[in-house]
């Protein structure tokens, strides 16, 4: 297992680039730069790894559709990812795409490993198809013989395939689940939060899994089984194997990244059950340590529903942008709710709680402390009015939301400070008391902007600077 001192490895799924980015991918992956920089505050060796899933039968239509060539297609939509990373100020350590021919490679290796020890066999699988989820599902899931998530017919699919075993692991896995303490170091297979965990065990109780296909014959957009060419890889087998593939590994089992296993995967709760199945079982195979713990969120939605482009209520993240800016966004989905249940956003709402909490709130409050500290000049003393090691600890556990609270509630404390202390009258009137004073606000304003160096970290940083040089900029303009 790995030797590498205090490492901390965060992985989210890779996105499918069929179309462009949107708010749903921009939550996971401010989520997971929450999370990223505040293990690097603490000293850890971080790694974050974010890429692109681009082969399969989804994307492959689409570029059909388009007219263009897949890979020419597949790199138009991964650049706009990346884009949008940079302008949200996401600070990954790798971009993994699928299409990389090391990873190609690498998933050869494997599938090739898989298939020597007998994990993999050739057979038949019968099953109704969902290419939006690219997965199978059960008919009992139906509605209307449509996909439940995606309201698309499915295809009945019945062929020749290979298959990997997941019968004959899934009461290793079951265990492994169920003695997920400690997860560290013993190499469990934690599924956060517990509620995700009670699910995936109901099912793996409740059903026998079994073997899946995985490769499709009819599919050209993909990698060939390398003991057999005109099959492709089923793309979720070649999208977990990123995991490992974006940390340099060339599917070598006897040669794992020191990195691995991963500390903490992201995903959403509408993959866990493939997360939950598949992924392991490919690992278990290999004989590989499990990842330590899947984290598991909740869905963004958009007055009450899920956002469609067909119910028209799809908010852009590009929009969010140019309104709230890059920290505005941040904070605004980072705090809307609980980040492992589904939240409910409205455009109208976040206006609302910008100019509240951000062009009122925070911004406020530091450009009202620094024209009073105009008049003050002194070194600070440590006067903090909090313990920031709850706040330090919702963040550990993504207890997102709550910590952010938790931030602004000394954001109002310090309002109602001033409010109660008037020192625009004690600089008249008691010099002592105004530097009382001055002291608290300035040690909280530094404690405030440290604290959201992993959330804000741009706004952050002009906090530090204003402090220091007792200038201050508009941080958050009002918007009407
Ligand atoms: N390509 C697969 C993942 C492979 S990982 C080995 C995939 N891609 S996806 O682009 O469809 O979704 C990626 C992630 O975005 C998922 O975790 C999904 O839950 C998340 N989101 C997609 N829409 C979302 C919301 N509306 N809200 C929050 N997250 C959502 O699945």
């Amino acid at each position: 297992m790995s030797s590498m001192k205090n490492k901390f490895y965060i992985t989210i799924p890779i996105y499918y680039v069929n179309d462009k980015p949107h708010i749903g991918h921009a939550y996971t992956t401010i989520a997971a730069d929450v999370l990223a920089r505040f293990h690097r505050e603490q000293g850890e060796n971080v790694f974050l790894l974010t890429g692109t899933d681009e082969h399969g039968l989804k994307i492959q239509h689409k570029a059909e559709e388009t007219g263009k060539d897949p890979q020419k297609f597949v790199d138009k939509i991964a650049s706009e990812f990346k884009n949008l990373w940079d302008k949200l100020d996401i600070k990954y350590d790798n971009f993994i795409r699928t299409t990389d021919p090391k990873h190609k490679e690498a998933v050869q290796r494997v599938l090739q490993a898989l298939y020597d020890k007998g994990a993999i066999y050739k057979g038949k699988y019968e099953g109704l198809y969902c290419v939006a989820c690219e997965q199978f599902r059960h008919e009992n899931e139906l509605v209307d013989g449509r996909c439940p998530d995606h309201d698309i017919v499915v295809e009945k699919i019945k062929e020749e395939c290979y298959l990997l075993k997941l019968n004959e692991i899934q009461d290793k896995l079951i265990e492994k689940i169920e003695n997920d303490e400690p997860a560290r170091p013993a190499g469990g297979f934690a599924i956060q939060p517990e509620r995700y965990k009670k699910e995936i065990l109901s099912f793996l109780k409740n059903e026998k899994l079994k073997d899946i296909s995985i490769s499709r014959k009819n599919v050209s957009w993909g990698i060939p089984l390398p003991f057999d060419l005109e099959h492709i890889t089923y793309v979720w087998v070649d999208a977990f194997l990123n995991y490992l593939t974006g940390l340099d590994w060339n599917g070598d089992p006897e040669k794992l990244p020191e990195r691995w296993p991963a500390d903490i995967q992201l995903i959403g709760k509408d993959i866990l059950r493939v997360h939950a199945t598949i992924w392991p079982a490919i690992l278990m195979h290999l004989e590989i340590p499990l990842p330590k713990v899947i984290y598991v969120h909740g869905h963004i939605r958009s007055g009450g529903r899920k956002m469609g482009k067909t119910i028209g209520n799809v908010i852009s993240i590009d929009e969010m942008l140019n309104k709230f800016g890059v920290d505005g966004t941040r904070y605004l989905l980072m705090s809307a709710g609980t980040f492992g249940e589904d939240v409910d956003v409205t455009m109208e709402r976040m206006m609302e709680k910008y100019n509240a909490d951000l062009a009122n709130g925070l911004g406020n409050l530091v450009s009202r402390v620094l024209r009073l500290a105009q008049n003050f000049q002194s070194s600070i003393i440590n006067h903090q009015s909090i313990s920031n090691d709850r706040i330090l600890n919702f963040v550990e556990k993504l207890e997102l939301n709550s910590a952010l609270g938790k931030i602004w509630e000394v954001v109002r404390k310090n309002d109602k400070f001033i409010e109660d202390n008037k020192p625009w009258e004690l600089v008249k009137t008691n010099e002592i008391k105004f530097k009382e004073v001055m002291q608290k606000l300035i040690s909280d304003l530094h404690l405030i902007s440290k604290l959201l160096v992993p959330f804000m970290p741009e706004t952050s940083e002009k906090i530090k600077k204003a402090l220091e040089t007792k200038k201050a900029e508009i941080l958050f303009p009002r918007i009407k």
